[in-house]
């Protein structure tokens, strides 16, 4: 049986084991830098014995953004993500950073454009909320621009001490907006098939691979299904699967579903749509919430590792490390899935719940998480205290818990 504990290589990095932090929106930034909750959090997730931690959803530019406070990887907040590392590192940890462009999928007003950049134009359904009725089809400088940033972002990373990059190209964000054919109508090269559609994100990992490669890390989180109608299929995700690895992809986190189409399948569970409708001020936003709720599966249920049978076709189909994500919730889900040929698994939920779990599978490997997966972290996330679990007092620190409730929002220095 495969040893969950063991060290493994990605890239140029060793992680101590084979648990991995997702990715998962903290929500605890402030003018675009890391508060000092964050250091807490993530030193805290690295003490409770991951492998690699990662830093959700830092945005590669001002107008990437999908939030008002989110992360932006630029010279002023360099020292700031600094001391994230530098906690992660101290507890002998790697982590990485999860980078994003949001393409249309923008929820403040602060674009600097009239209307936002997608691989289509057409309808911006997310930026009707915000009085934003259409969107624009990015062109081929801008293309270039954005794999700049993506470039000059992951260069950051590794002056801020980050061991490794995530560019997030699923659920629903700009490299996903070409990949998926829900969102790309192009008439170019960049549009029409699989092959075409993943042409733009292949060339933004390329670009990063090849500025970055040698000192980090670089990881690609990717949709192996959207899971709605005209959506990308398991089929299609082994094309861009197999685009990634020739890209250079050093390990494919993969994941499922779409923010808008399908947010169910990104977590296998229905989602607490009644809690986030009554976060949001907007009427506009408060009628997605309810779409989003008539959307979802009248039958589903949340199932440990929802998503392996499909990441199994992808193993069977491309070499490249493989991360398995998607309701992990015990030492024997993880090793399940490093039976079958997985590198690393992935967590969010149970480590939200409880960031001391890989410490627990340690000392006891039938511990089990409490996780019930009910998503109301998703909702929290809204609130001023950032993303947390309303099931538990933080188990960890007892300093967390007024982390939690937002008395602290002091700049790391
Ligand atoms: C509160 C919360 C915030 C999340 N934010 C992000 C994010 O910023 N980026 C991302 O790629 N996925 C995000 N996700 C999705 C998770 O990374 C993961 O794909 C999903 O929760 C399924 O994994 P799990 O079953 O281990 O929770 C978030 C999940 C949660 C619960």
């Amino acid at each position: 049986m495969a040893d969950a504990f063991s060290p493994v290589t990605i890239g140029p990095v060793t992680l101590r084991n084979r648990f991995i932090r997702s990715g998962a929106n903290e929500m605890m930034v402030r003018d675009c830098k890391p508060t000092q909750s964050l250091v807490e959090l993530h030193g805290a997730i690295a003490r409770g014995g991951i492998g690699m931690t990662t830093l959700a959803y830092i945005a590669v530019s001002m107008d990437g953004r999908t939030f008002e406070h989110q992360g932006v990887l630029n010279a002023a907040s360099v020292p700031h993500y600094r001391a994230v590392c530098d906690a992660v590192h101290a507890e002998g940890a790697k982590i990485s950073a999860q980078i994003t462009h949001a393409g249309s999928f923008v929820q403040h007003k602060s674009l600097s454009t009239p209307r936002a950049m997608s691989a289509s134009a057409g309808i911006d359904q997310m930026g009707v909320m915000m009085g934003r009725f259409f969107q624009r089809e990015m062109t081929r400088e801008e293309m270039k621009k954005v794999t700049q940033e993506f470039v000059d972002t992951a260069e950051r990373a590794a002056e801020a001490g980050f061991d490794a990059v995530e560019i997030h190209m699923g659920h629903g964000y700009l490299l996903n907006q070409f990949i998926s054919p829900l969102s790309n109508k192009r008439k170019d090269e960049f549009g029409g098939s699989a092959e075409n559609r993943v042409r733009f994100p292949a060339e933004v990992m390329a670009a990063v691979k090849q500025a970055v490669g040698s000192r980090m890390a670089v990881l690609a989180k990717m949709n192996l299904m959207d899971s709605a109608k005209g959506g990308q299929t398991v089929a299609e995700g082994i094309v861009t699967a197999k685009a990634l690895e020739a890209a250079g992809a050093d390990m494919l986190v993969l994941t499922a579903g779409r923010n808008i189409e399908s947010v169910w399948q990104i977590f296998g569970s229905p989602m607490p749509y009644d809690d986030l409708a009554e976060m949001q001020s907007g009427l506009f936003a408060k009628l997605q919430f309810k779409i989003l709720k008539a959307n979802t599966p009248k039958s589903l249920k949340f199932s440990e590792m929802y998503l392996l049978d499909a990441a199994r076709q992808v193993r069977a189909a491309v070499n490249t490390k493989l991360a398995y994500l998607g309701g992990v919730q015990s030492l024997k889900g993880a090793e399940t899935a490093l039976d079958d040929g997985f590198d690393a698994v992935v967590m969010a939920r149970a480590l939200v719940h409880d960031p001391e779990l890989v410490n627990r599978f340690r000392a006891d490997p039938e511990h089990h998480s409490g996780c019930i997966a009910c998503n109301r972290c998703v909702a929290a996330m809204y609130g001023p205290a950032g993303t947390y679990c309303p099931l538990v007092d933080n188990p960890v620190d007892p300093r967390l818990n007024k982390i939690f409730a937002g008395e602290e929002i002091e700049h790391a220095t």
